[in-house]
C-alpha cells in the first residue's frame, strides 16, 4: 500500500485533506495523525476490521484494547453506559485534554475494538487536528500509539513513517507533539478510582476533583499476574541498548555512570547517557543527551521517547539514564523510563 503524506498545523487545518482523511477512516482505512500527547494511529471505533487492521498494522497482541477519541463530551454516552458522576465530573474539569477514562462499554461497540473487554478507554483529545479528524471520520476512532508494538510511542510525524510506511492510508503531519507522553489513564468501573497509567493530568489533579484516587504502582508494568490495562504486560519503549536508570545524588550518580562509560570504552562499547542540562557536561559517554532542565519536567517529558529512538538510530548499547523526581509529572517521566529500562534502577 502507498501511503498518502500530508501535513497542516492546528492554526492551519486543511479541509481537503481532512475531509480525505475523514473518507479513508470511513471506508475502513487508517489514518495516522497527531495528538496533544503522541501521534496516533486511528480507525473507525465501530468497525471492527478497522481495529483488526490496527493490530496488524502495529504488529499488537489483539488482547490489548484500542482507546475510542471523541469530539464532543456528551458522545462519551455513544460508546459507554453507566456513566458515574465522577466520570462527568472529570470530563467537564480535564476535556479535551490528556486524560482516558475506563468505563462500561457499550454493547454495540465491537469486541474488537476493547480487546474483548466489557469496558472501553475513551478520550476526547485537545489537538486541533485530531478533533476536525474525528469529526470527518464519523466521530469516534479508535487510536493506539502510532508507533510499531514495543517501540517509543512517536512525538514526530518522521517516527510514524519509520514504522508505519506502507501499513497505512495516510500520515498527517502536525509538527512535533506539545506534551510528548501518553494520557493519563483513570480506571472508574471499580469501587475506587484507580491511576493505571500516569501523566499529565497528575494524580495531584484528580485528587482535587474527585477526593480519594489510588495512585497505582509508579513501575504499573509488572509481568506477572493480571494487570487491569493489559499494555501494562508488554515491554515498551525498549530501546536497543540496554537501559540502566541510576538514583542518588547528582555527584555519586556521575562517578557511578562514568566509571561504568569508562569500563564500556575499554570494551569497545558504544554508551549512551540520558540526563538534563544542569548535568550534561559532568559525562564522558559517546552519547550524551539532554532532555532539559530539571526545573522544566514538561521539557523532558516531552523530549524522552525523541531520545530513546536517536539512542537506536545512533547504536548505543549500553545507556544510563539519571532518575527523575516522582511527583506531578515526574511520576509519568520515571513510569515511561521504567518501563524502558525493563525496571533496571540501581540507588548509589
Ligand atoms: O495519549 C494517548 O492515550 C495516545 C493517543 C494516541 O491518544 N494513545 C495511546 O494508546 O497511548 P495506546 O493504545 O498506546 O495505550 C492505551 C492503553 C493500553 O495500555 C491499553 O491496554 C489500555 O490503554 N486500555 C485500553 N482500553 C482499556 C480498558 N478497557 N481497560 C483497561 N485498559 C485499557
Ligand atoms: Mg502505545
Amino acid at each position: 500500500m502507498k501511503t498518502i503524506y500530508t501535513k497542516m498545523t492546528e492554526e492551519q487545518i486543511d479541509p481537503e485533506q481532512i475531509r480525505l482523511a475523514g473518507e479513508i477512516l470511513r471506508g475502513g482505512g487508517l489514518v495516522a495523525f497527531p495528538t496533544e500527547t503522541v501521534y496516533g494511529l486511528g480507525g473507525d471505533a465501530f468497525n471492527p476490521e478497522s481495529s483488526r487492521k490496527i493490530y496488524a498494522a502495529k504488529g499488537r497482541p489483539s488482547d490489548n484494547p484500542l482507546i475510542v477519541h471523541i469530539c464532543r463530551l456528551e458522545d462519551m454516552e455513544r460508546v459507554a453506559v453507566r456513566i458515574s458522576d465522577e466520570a462527568w465530573k472529570l470530563a467537564r474539569a480535564f476535556w479535551p485534554g490528556p486524560l482516558t477514562m475506563i468505563l462500561h462499554k457499550c454493547p454495540d461497540l465491537p469486541a474488537e475494538t476493547t480487546g474483548g473487554l466489557d469496558t472501553v478507554a475513551v478520550r476526547f483529545p485537545s489537538n486541533k487536528i485530531a478533533q476536525a479528524l474525528i469529526g470527518a471520520g464519523g466521530g469516534f476512532i479508535a487510536a493506539p500509539s502510532a508507533n510499531r508494538s514495543g517501540r517509543p510511542s512517536p512525538t514526530l510525524a518522521r517516527y510514524c513513517r519509520e514504522d508505519l510506511d506502507g501499513r497505512v492510508e495516510m500520515i498527517i503531519d502536525g509538527g512535533q507533539v506539545g506534551l510528548g507522553l501518553e494520557s493519563t489513564i483513570i480506571d472508574l468501573t471499580e469501587k475506587e478510582p484507580a491511576i493505571l497509567r500516569p501523566g499529565f493530568v497528575t494524580w495531584e489533579d484528580l485528587q482535587e476533583v474527585l477526593g480519594k484516587v489510588n495512585a497505582g504502582s509508579l513501575a504499573a508494568a509488572v509481568t506477572d499476574g493480571a494487570p487491569k490495562a493489559p499494555g501494562m504486560k508488554y515491554r515498551h519503549y525498549a530501546p536497543k541498548g540496554r537501559l540502566t536508570i541510576v538514583e542518588g545524588m547528582p555527584e555519586n550518580r556521575a562517578a557511578y555512570i562514568n566509571d561504568r562509560l569508562r569500563r564500556c570504552r575499554e570494551e569497545g562499547i558504544r554508551t549512551g547517557v540520558i540526563c538534563t542540562d544542569e548535568t550534561r557536561d559532568l559525562y564522558v559517554a559517546d552519547l550524551v543527551k539532554s532532555a532539559g532542565s530539571r526545573e522544566s519536567e514538561e521539557s523532558v517529558a516531552r523530549e524522552l521517547f525523541r531520545i530513546l529512538r536517536e539512542f537506536d538510530d545512533e547504536g548505543a548499547e549500553e545507556i544510563y539514564a539519571e532518575s527523575f523526581d516522582s511527583s506531578g509529572i515526574g511520576r509519568a517521566v520515571m513510569n515511561r523510563l521504567l518501563k524502558a529500562a525493563g525496571q533496571r534502577i540501581v540507588h548509589v
